[in-house]
């Protein structure tokens, strides 16, 4: 009980779609007991289907599996192969058979154990069966922890683009355990840390000093500064979603480095960058471009580079052309009307969402 008397709890503010991150060290073994509490209020019934892949499943299937029985509940493994690949129309369908034949009705509800591909997958398997019933995420990467559990976005694949179906459908709960990242391949934990990065920089200059003071501890998984890390960055996330749901306008600050990101991603074929370390790099492209823009100094943009150093992250590509990247921004599916969105420093913990930046300007620095 001791875990659970330290977790942290941050709301996400969205009226009737509110709903906690608990954030804890140890607290995977009570999430039966919390669950219990919400099906009462809210008449869940007992039958959960327990989604996950098999790394993750033989790390954790089973904690989670006692600990929802022992509440009362009839919980069902179903498990996605792992990967990327595998976040497709495909794996829902033969997920929603698995709901079918396990007799799911629409106050059974759905639990995501995994990293953002099971979150992002489950989510949408949940927002979907029978129009939609409840979930709740057990995220178990840092990037899950951070971002992808936070905010309701769900989606699958489309041999065409990356997460081009899906829906904005919120967890009921979101259940992170930190002492879930000590089996997380180190570059896995990096590349997560991108994100967090990210969230000092577009809204807070104090939690970007931290990082920069206290990246050894953080690499060395020290429990206190983990769920720092994560309560900091979930914080900001709730806070940003809470005011723009839906993607109409401020959430778009959430994309810094994520514009240049994508691009590289998508011409090196997702084979030479994990997303976090794209994001990175592309942050480093955002700073410089505020640079020439007269925005950041060449003492912030160093502490940024420093930074991203410091966590292990790249900060430049050398392959890619500048005039594929210009051209591959101009696809994104954040473009709009023709016109590239880019998320700008202005100083460290503020950016601006622009598009008015001259196309010379960002080949300069691209080939810089
Ligand atoms: N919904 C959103 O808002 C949002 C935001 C960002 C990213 N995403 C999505 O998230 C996905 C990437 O998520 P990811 O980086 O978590 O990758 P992932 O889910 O593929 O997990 C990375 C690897 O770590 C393994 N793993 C997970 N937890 C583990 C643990 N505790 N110990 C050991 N191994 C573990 C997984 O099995 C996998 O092999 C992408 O599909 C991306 O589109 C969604």
């Amino acid at each position: 009980m001791e875990q659970l008397d330290q977790a942290e709890r941050v709301k996400v503010d969205l009226g009737a779609n509110s709903y906690d991150i608990v954030i804890g060290a140890g607290i995977l073994p009570f999430l039966g007991q919390e669950l219990s509490c919400y099906a009462r209020q809210h008449g869940w019934g007992k039958q959960v289907m327990v989604i996950s892949n098999p790394t993750v499943e033989a790390l954790y299937g089973k904690q989670i599996v006692t600990s929802l029985s022992e509440a009362g509940f009839q919980p069902a493994l179903a498990l996605m192969q792992d990967g990327e690949q595998y976040k497709t129309m495909d794996s829902a369908m033969q997920l929603y058979d698995q709901a079918l034949s396990l007799g799911l009705d629409r106050k059974s509800f759905i639990l995501a154990l995994g990293g953002g591909v099971v979150g992002d997958l489950a989510g949408f398997v949940a927002s979907t069966y029978m129009r939609g019933i409840p979930f709740v995420q057990v995220p178990t990467t840092m990037l899950a922890q951070v971002d992808s559990s936070v905010g309701g976005k769900v989606a699958v694949n489309h041999p065409k683009g990356k997460n081009i179906i899906g829906a904005f459908y919120q967890p009921r709960l979101v259940w992170a355990d930190v002492d879930v990242l000590k089996t997380l391949p180190a570059e896995e934990l990096r590349a997560g840390l991108a994100e967090v990065i990210k969230y000092g920089l577009i809204w807070d200059g104090n939690f970007f000093d931290y990082l920069e003071k206290r990246f050894r501890e953080i690499l060395s998984l020290n429990q206190e500064d983990l769920r720092e890390i994560v309560k900091q960055s979930c914080a900001i996330k709730a806070q940003v979603v809470a005011q723009d749901e839906r993607e109409g306008g401020l959430r778009a600050i959430l994309n810094l480095g994520h514009t240049f990101g994508h691009a590289l991603e998508a011409l090196t074929h997702y084979r030479a960058y994990r997303h976090g370390e794209a994001v990175a790099i592309g942050m480093v492209m955002a700073c410089k471009v505020s640079g020439e823009l007269g925005f950041l100094s060449a003492e912030e943009l160093n502490r940024v580079t420093v930074v991203i150093r410091s966590f292990g992250l790249p900060v430049e590509d050398r392959n890619v052309a500048a005039q594929d990247i210009l051209a591959s921004m101009y696809h994104d599916k954040k473009a709009e009307a023709g016109k590239i969105k880019y998320v700008i420093p202005e100083t460290i913990g503020r950016v601006r969402i622009t598009s008015a930046i001259p196309e010379g300007l960002i080949l300069r620095v691209l080939s810089s």
